[in-house]
């Protein structure tokens, strides 16, 4: 597979370039955008072969989820990631942020608090306060350059019974951590301790960079698992968020006929025959493109690297151990949070999702996407380094 190619995706409506979104959000329609979390590269080749296939046969009528499709999902994360899931514990539903949404929903009342972990991906707050929820902060810490969970805060926010819920991104957007076995048994553990139940959104799940691997939070241990909501989806691994699948795992199973009907009330239980051939071929099929995959992504990381201490000394990389999205620290820069948008977008040119939205803890950085062709990176860090000489 050949990462390098450039595709022209403005042939079809991309919202990462749509240029109407980059003048509303970046004030400048020409920016170049790092800033949705999808990529610029293909899906897989045998994903493709498969769609086209599916194209081919011309008849898109209802079906349902085969055996296939289950026996490749479970395949895949037994095989990668040592987690046996029980098929009869899936439920299904369009996206991931649907499945949290619900869930929100179900396990907590109106003025309840949902506990999140800022700096983190930004929808968490949007979809707690559609729902009416509280947003309570259990901040990560940021020492030498380094994100770490701040438990003894955790367990002062979990021991209160008014908050229902934690929100765990692993791995993390946008600071790139993977969360260790032991710090998930920590977390897990404090849970257990308060009855707070864990929404694990795990989406980012398969891109971590070695030696970190990624441990699913309902893999440790049986009673985790009982507490634990994981939302899993091949979204953002194979390049195909635009197909809309997610999977949820509910071992509990009061909770899960709880989702279950909810799907069934309001009919979101339906299935994309495109996702469908989609996700079934990329689970059995494109392990090895995903290695490919991994080795390009960690190339660009260490090209950024590189950059930025070579040209661009007063910017540096929170160095990431997963997710394709890098979390970078302007405050050698000494600019205010606004000023420093305004630097990003307008005079360097480049759309990278300010610091801020991730919370007021991440002032000061900045999130840039980094699953694109190299020459489009490169030509990004190059209107940074003549942005930064020219102030
Ligand atoms: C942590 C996280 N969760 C959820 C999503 C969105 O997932 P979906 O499109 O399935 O709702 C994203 C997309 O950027 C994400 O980064």
């Amino acid at each position: 597979m050949n990462f390098d190619q450039v595709i022209n995706r403005s042939e079809y409506p991309s919202f990462k370039w749509r240029k109407e979104a980059l003048q509303e959000h970046f004030g400048n329609a020409d920016a170049l955008p790092f800033w949705v979390a999808d990529m610029d590269f293909p899906a897989p080749p045998a994903v493709v072969e498969s769609l086209r296939r599916r194209v081919e046969h011309g008849v898109f009528g209802y079906e349902y989820k085969t055996d296939g499709y289950f026996e490749a999902l479970l395949g895949w994360y037994a095989n990668r990631h040592g987690w046996q899931i029980d098929q009869s514990h899936i439920e299904s539903c369009p996206s991931v942020l649907n499945a949290v949404s619900i869930l929100i929903n179900q396990h907590s009342e109106k003025g309840d608090g949902i506990i999140i972990q800022p700096p983190v991906f930004f929808e968490f707050r949007q979809v707690v306060r559609a729902n009416g929820r509280r947003i309570i902060k259990n901040p990560l810490l940021f020492q030498d350059g380094y994100y770490q969970i701040d438990f003894d805060d955790l367990e002062t926010k979990a021991a209160n019974p008014k908050n229902k819920l934690l929100i765990l991104c692993n791995p993390h957007n946008p600071v790139g951590r993977v969360w260790t076995q032991e710090e998930l048994t920590q977390i897990g553990d404090i849970c257990q301790r308060h009855n707070l139940l864990i929404i694990a959104d795990e989406i980012h799940g398969d891109i971590a960079y070695p030696p970190h691997h990624y441990t699913p939070m309902a893999s440790i241990s049986d009673e985790l698992a009982q507490i634990t909501f994981s939302c899993l989806s091949p979204a953002k691994t194979f390049n195909i968020a635009g197909m809309v699948d997610a999977i949820t795992v509910i071992p509990n199973e009061e909770r899960r006929a709880q989702f279950h009907d909810f799907a069934h009330r309001y009919q979101i239980n339906k299935i994309n025959v495109f996702a469908s051939a989609a996700i079934e071929t990329a689970y059995k099929h494109s392990g090895p493109w995903l290695d490919d995959l991994l080795a390009y992504l960690q190339s660009n990381v260490d090209f950024i690297r590189a950059y930025l201490q070579e040209n661009i000394p007063q910017v540096s990389l929170v160095e990431p151990e997963g997710t394709y999205l890098v979390w970078l620290n302007f405050a050698g820069l000494e600019m205010d949070a606004k000023d420093l948008e305004k630097f990003l977008a307008q005079k360097a040119g480049i759309a990278l999702n300010p610091g801020y939205w991730f919370g007021r803890e991440g002032a000061g950085f900045a999130r840039m996407n980094i699953a694109c062709p190299r020459s489009i990176l490169e030509e990004a860090l190059s209107r940074l380094a003549r942005a930064v000489a020219e102030r």
